[in-house]
């Protein structure tokens, strides 16, 4: 039997429980998983709380689009019994059951080995959230944007992804200016390396004038909307922007000015299928660069399946700050 996290339809409501599902229910995949964490991501909390269209798959259904876990059985060649695996992305939890689940089949291409000197709770500390801040510097980085050169802002700074950019960023030595609504979490963005606070509100009014005075070099997105409006008027020549989240709305309207007349970028990061070197480079670097210190200044809190409706509405609310790690077994 397997613990699990299950969702419901009802009335056209999504219904969560935990409860015992026979692993001849589990899905098809070459790999059967013991899964010892997983995290709390916003798209996780849309599934669970049934805000957002995540669930592709069949009802009912196991959400979690992150898992860490050892392998128990193995029909790949690639993981044998024994070998610590981790899953982001993929459609894990999406349209395949994903790792709110104590015992989970996968597809071994959905995995991949737990790199030397990460371990599996440090590696869902990370999870998706992570993993696209590490994909948002790595493209920062790609296209000029160096430490040293100039500021570097981060969006939404308190959630998953903004307190990750955040802390990645000045371990990579940037200066970073993090945007939040959260007043009570300026000290501890502080704490992270954020050198100066900029409130939310500053840029959620959308760009003032096409092109306004620029500020910074870089920028790592997770609101869209008008924020990413506002922000592009406001980045230096050939400044990069890389747009991770819509947490303030899907829609983007701005003229080509910033484009056309200061060479800025707009480059977007898609960790659901990034393809796997890439994957495999980003987690690499994580494993240099997430001291046991940072990760325990992002960790929020640990949580077990049991509490994952009562977190996901508080996640939705913004009152988490940093990286929800769930303890399937917990
Ligand atoms: N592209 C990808 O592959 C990818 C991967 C992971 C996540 N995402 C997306 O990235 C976004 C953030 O994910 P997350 O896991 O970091 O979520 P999260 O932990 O909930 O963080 C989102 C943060 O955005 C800010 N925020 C919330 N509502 C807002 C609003 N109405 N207007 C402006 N700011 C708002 C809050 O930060 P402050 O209080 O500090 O302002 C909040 O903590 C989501 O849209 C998610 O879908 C995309």
């Amino acid at each position: 039997m397997s613990r699990v996290l299950l969702l419901n339809r009802r009335d056209g409501d999504v219904e969560a429980s935990v409860c015992k599902v026979d692993e001849s229910r589990l899905p098809e995949g070459d790999v059967l998983l013991d899964v010892w964490y997983s995290g709390l991501n916003y798209k996780d909390a849309l599934a669970i709380t049934g805000r957002g269209k995540i669930i592709r798959g069949a009802w009912p259904f196991v959400p979690g689009i992150d898992l860490a876990g050892k392998v128990r059985a193995s029909d790949s060649e690639a993981y044998k019994p024994g070998d610590l695996v981790i899953g982001t992305g993929w459609g894990l939890g999406e349209s395949h059951w994903g790792g709110y689940a104590e015992v989970q089949r996968v597809d071994a291409a959905k995995l991949l080995p737990l790199p030397k000197g990460m371990s599996l709770e440090k590696a869902m500390l990370t999870g998706t959230a992570g993993l696209t801040a590490m994909l948002a510097v790595m493209e920062l980085e790609a296209h000029g944007v160096e430490a040293g050169k100039g500021e570097v802002l981060v969006t939404g700074a308190s959630g998953g992804v903004g307190s990750f950019a955040t802390g990645l960023l000045h371990e990579a030595g940037y200066r970073v200016a993090a945007s939040t609504g959260s007043p009570d979490a300026h000290d501890w963005l502080g704490r992270l390396g954020a050198a100066r606070i900029i409130e939310r509100e500053a840029l959620a009014a959308g760009a003032a004038r096409p092109l306004d005075s620029g500020e910074w070099l870089g920028a790592v997105d997770v609101v869209g909307g008008k924020t990413l409006e506002a922000l592009l008027s406001r980045l230096k020549r050939h400044g990069t922007a890389v747009a991770c989240g819509l947490a303030g709305g899907h829609a983007l309207h701005t003229t080509v000015f910033p484009f056309i007349l200061r060479g800025v970028r707009l480059i977007g990061v898609d960790t659901n299928t990034c393809p796997v070197p890439m994957r495999r480079q980003a987690w690499e670097r994580l494993t240099r660069w997430l001291t046991d210190d940072l990760a325990g200044h992002l960790l929020a809190d640990t949580i077990g399946l049991d509490d994952l409706p009562s977190y996901s509405e508080r996640l939705l609310s913004g009152e988490i700050r940093g990286r929800l790690l769930v303890d399937v077994r917990k």
